[in-house]
């Protein structure tokens, strides 16, 4: 396999993730980052010993980076990857792709146009519950699904959103759907299908910020499956992040990753202890295997020649529910998707 070299623009909290899975990766070297906040970038190219680059153009320019992995707040994750793919680089995206579909596909045209590779970051694809669960489905043992339920029920503190400023902002971030429920509501679309209608409800309860601390939508889907999203970040203590999916065969529930039940028409049940740890109270409760398997994912695709397992089309139909959800919320009526 031949090494990449990457590039990190953004070295805040979710950079140090990324650099601790390539870290563990053959294939792929952390190479060079950059950061407006140039005090950021050289603390954080000390600690993972690789260089700090001014600025993006500087980091753009080194041949030793073929892929950029983009970390900087969610509504400047098409500006940044656009330019990168102008100079040939693969992106590898942090969620959500960006907070509006026209600068996803700004971006999603920028790369088809140079070539370059794609992925958006939806590492809890990977949890091996949720892996397992994807197989069972495709297996059909639990017949046609016909509901599918995610809820994120999390503590955030105002801490949390005063510990930077686009955090919690309409342009830059969105709120407890668009950054913690994002990953479940990527998760139910994967698992049922591609949406027909949403009805949503959103409310600032708990926190002083623009956007919304929790969301809650009802989901048809184009199969007739319906569903249910819950994502906040008011819940004090916080739980573990759940999904549940019942078909004409029987039902699965996901806690945190892990698949925690099986219940079949037969009778038969299978339960396993779910995990201890997460991010239900604090953002650093990240575990790194999930996103170290999604880089491991894209090396194979690069080498093999084949797209990723999460594409960017898959980042813009999970933003496209995101935008719907909060779209009926605002009018007060159902938006249909096709
Ligand atoms: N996959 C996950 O589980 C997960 C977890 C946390 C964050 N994220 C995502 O990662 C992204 C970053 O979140 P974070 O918590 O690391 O934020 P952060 O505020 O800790 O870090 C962002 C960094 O980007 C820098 N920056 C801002 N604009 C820049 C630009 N134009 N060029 C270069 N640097 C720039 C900032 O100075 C800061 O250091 C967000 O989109 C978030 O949704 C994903």
């Amino acid at each position: 396999m031949s090494e990449h070299g990457f590039g990190f623009v953004g070295t805040g909290v979710v950079a140090d993730f990324h650099a601790r899975a390539l870290s563990t990766l053959p294939g792929a070297r952390l190479v060079a980052v950059t950061d407006v906040d140039p005090e950021r970038a050289r603390a954080f190219a000390a600690k993972h010993h690789v260089a700090d680059e001014p600025d993006l153009a500087a980091l753009l320019a080194r041949r030793d980076v073929d892929v950029v992995t983009v970390c900087v707040p969610s509504g400047q994750h098409a500006e940044v990857g656009v330019q990168a793919a102008r100079a040939g680089k693969h992106l590898v995206v942090e969620k959500p792709i960006d907070v509006s579909l026209a600068a996803a596909d700004k971006l999603i045209a920028a790369a088809r146009a140079a070539g370059v590779t794609v992925t958006v970051i939806s590492q809890h694809r990977f949890d091996p519950g949720l892996a397992d669960l994807r197989r069972l489905i495709d297996e059909g043992a639990f017949g046609r699904l016909l509901l599918g339920q995610v809820a994120t029920k999390w503590w955030r503190g105002q801490d949390y959103y005063d510990s930077a400023g686009w955090r919690g902002t309409w342009a830059m971030d969105g709120g407890a759907l668009m950054n913690q429920g994002i990953h479940y509501t990527d998760l139910l679309r994967w698992y049922l299908g591609p949406v027909a209608e949403v009805s949503a409800l959103a409310v600032t309860q708990a926190h002083d910020i623009e956007a919304e601390d929790c969301a809650l939508a009802t989901v048809r889907f184009m199969s007739g499956a319906v569903g249910t999203i819950t994502a906040t970040t008011s819940v004090i203590p916080g739980f573990a992040q759940r999904l549940e999916i019942s078909g004409t065969e029987g039902s699965a529930i996901v806690e945190d990753g892990v698949l925690v039940y099986r219940g079949f028409r037969d009778g038969s049940e299978v339960r396993s202890a779910g995990s201890t740890r997460g991010a239900a109270a604090d953002a650093a409760g990240l575990e790194v295997a999930a996103h170290r398997a999604q880089l491991a994912d894209l090396l194979a695709a690069l080498e093999e020649g084949r797209p990723p397992a999460v594409t960017a089309a898959d980042g813009r139909a999970t933003l496209e529910l995101v935008c719907a959800v909060y779209q009926s919320a605002r009018e007060g009526a159902p938006v249909r998707l096709a």
